[in-house]
């Protein structure tokens, strides 16, 4: 097994771990900058298959994110006009930048079929969560 295999492992179980225990992540993934490309490509995830496989920076929620380099919280997608949208099911989004030596190499990426249920303590997790998949990268 390579390292990036074991990577991408453990950054599956942590997609696994997230969408299990807590009811209101219904699609949970992982994207990745694509090299020095100003594009984001799918990484890990749990949840139904999703068209939106490479995201140019500046595109959606993600795609804002790859240039803001802070937390998006969107408590009502319908309300946002740069939005990709993956399942007619899907009601709120997070997104939370993954900072390595001061450079965003990608994100988390959550999707919730509840209007509005992301907290303070949601993006703490989620932030923390970032920091230490930084750290294994
Ligand atoms: N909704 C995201 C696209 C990714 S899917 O949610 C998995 C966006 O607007 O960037």
């Amino acid at each position: 097994q390579s390292p990036s295999d074991n990577i991408e492992d453990k950054l599956l179980k942590v997609c696994q771990l997230l969408d299990a225990e807590i009811e209101y992540y219904n699609w949970t993934g992982f994207y990745f900058r694509n090299g020095d490309k100003e594009e984001l490509v799918l990484g890990p995830f749990v949840g139904a298959a999703t068209d939106h496989t490479v995201i140019p920076f500046g595109k959606g929620i993600c795609g804002q994110v790859a240039v803001s380099n802070e937390t998006f919280v969107v408590p009502d997608v319908n309300e946002q006009s740069n939005y990709l949208s993956c399942s007619i099911d899907t009601k709120a989004e997070i997104v939370v930048p993954i900072i390595k030596d001061g450079k965003n190499i990608g994100q988390i990426d959550i999707d919730s079929h509840t209007h509005n249920p992301f907290t303070d303590e949601d993006k703490a997790l989620l932030e923390w969560l970032c920091e230490e998949v930084a750290k294994i990268m």
